[in-house]
């Protein structure tokens, strides 16, 4: 008995942690829809992800598409208490070292990885990471709201 107890204790806890853990909230996708978000040592049972300055955290989105895409322009917000600063990327060409061959076809799923640095100059914030893969129109092929919190 005491070790059935036990047991739904701990299962009343996982289930728990399942439906309060991470969220990667959908800001708008408009040309595709990511299937999975994928972020280096992130704690998912957590409600937002630990990003540790003076380090490189890598992202990897699994997306599809709903129309043919000639080209990607990664471009990535950081919004510290409803103010949106936009991050530096140093190649924001998402058809140029991120795992994608351009033009893109919507028959596909595309896995898409990138490094975001995480500076040493960085305040120690509670952030969301609003990461926007764009198509040749400027339109949302995905967008992404990953919580987190620089330490
Ligand atoms: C992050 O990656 C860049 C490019 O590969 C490298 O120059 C830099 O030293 C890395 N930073 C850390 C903190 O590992």
């Amino acid at each position: 008995m005491k070790q059935f107890v036990f047991f739904i204790l701990i299962w009343g806890y996982l289930v728990n942690c399942t439906v309060n853990g991470l969220q990667f909230t959908d800001c708008g996708s408009k040309t595709g829809k990511f299937t999975s978000v994928y972020v280096s040592d992130c704690d998912t049972t957590k409600h937002e992800c630990i990003l540790k300055r003076d380090s490189n955290v890598t992202i990897i989105i699994d997306f599809t598409l709903a129309e043919n895409v000639n080209a990607v322009k990664t471009v990535v917000h950081g919004k510290v208490m409803g103010v949106e600063m936009p991050f530096n990327l140093q190649n924001p060409d998402a058809c140029i070292g991120s795992g994608l061959i351009c033009p893109l076809s919507k028959t596909e799923i595309y896995v898409y990885t990138a490094v975001l640095p995480v500076l040493k100059a960085y305040p120690k914030v509670n952030v969301i990471v609003k990461w926007e893969l764009k198509d040749e129109h400027d339109e949302d092929i995905v967008c992404v709201e990953i919580p987190a919190k620089i330490q």
